[in-house]
């Protein structure tokens, strides 16, 4: 059961102080009756409510794919920073969280949503949801390198990582990476502001050191230049804490530019742009609460 002012709330009908006004001019209908008290409770999952006319269903959750800028941390409140959670106009229910985490320089596909059994589903260990991400690195790691991946590497936590499948798209000069330059370097910028930020937090958990990746004068010095790089499209099935980075690190190499484009069969739609989000289709909703 549920106030009706709240529901219609959820629904987007308007604010809770907005939809107090629409009760009281009288267009609410429960069940065929006019209503014109805004806290008389219903059975969201029973009651018919119309509103001018129209009928509105009662969707408890909310799912948003997010096409995740840099800059914003993976968190409902923060600080220093700006949130994902701030990214969504349409956050009625006000209680949404991002499914598992990307960091402050890494795009791309992050799932929004209310329905915490969902998000425990994806991240939960043991269920091995594949995610996909294509990388950029530093260096040209070969076949050899990349077969490591496929046995499992050790990137400093009891156990090694699951195998993992690796493809390389290419290797490049700088120039090559016409499209990627910006994104590098602000990646770059982001990772110096927290290694040797204000905060000072040069060393996070465990093994994790930002100061490994950012050596203070990792910024646009000339081995940018006049390096090679690679791109490559990694899967993994695990989520530990900034896993790509550290598997490549166990390798020798180092990302400048990580995207997340897949988490199970949810594919980041190509036509969101960075920082655009849009509702999940009832297609995608079903095959990421069926579980398949
Ligand atoms: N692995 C990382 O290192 N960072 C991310 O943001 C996601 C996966």
């Amino acid at each position: 059961m549920i106030r009706l002012d709240k529901f219609l709330a959820d629904m987007s009908v308007g604010t809770r102080n907005e939809v107090k006004k629409v009760i009281k001019s009288g267009n609410i209908f429960v069940n065929g009756q006019l209503v014109l008290k805004p806290d008389i409770k219903i059975d969201e999952n029973k009651d018919l409510v119309t509103v001018n006319g129209e009928d509105i269903a009662y969707c408890r959750y909310e799912y948003f794919m997010l096409n995740k800028p840099m800059g914003y941390v993976s968190a409902t409140s923060d600080s220093k920073n700006s949130t994902v959670v701030s990214l969504i106009d349409e956050n009625t229910k006000k209680d949404i969280f991002p499914v598992g985490r990307l960091d402050i320089d890494t795009e791309g596909l992050l799932l929004i949503t209310n329905d915490g059994r969902l998000a425990h589903n994806l991240l939960s260990p043991k269920k091995h949801v594949d995610k996909k991400y294509f990388v950029i690195v530093n260096g040209e790691p070969d076949k050899s390198h990349l077969a490591l991946f496929e046995h499992g590497v050790d990137i400093g936590d009891e156990t090694p990582t699951l195998p993992a499948k690796v493809n390389i798209i290419k290797s490049c000069t700088w120039n090559e990476l016409e499209n990627y330059q910006d994104k590098i370097k602000e990646a770059c910028d982001y990772r110096q502001e927290n290694a040797f930020g204000t905060s000072g937090n040069c060393s996070k958990a465990g093994v994790w050191n930002e100061s490994n990746y950012c050596d203070q004068d990792d910024t646009y010095n000339e081995s940018y230049y006049n390096g090679k790089y690679c791109m490559l499209e990694l899967k993994i099935h695990e989520g530990r804490y900034h896993q790509v980075k550290r598997m490549f690190l166990a390798i020798g190499f180092k990302v400048m530019y990580l995207k997340r484009i897949q988490m199970g069969r949810l594919k980041l739609d190509e036509k969101l742009k960075c920082g655009d989000y849009r509702k999940l289709t009832n297609e995608e909703i079903y095959f990421l609460t069926n579980g398949d």
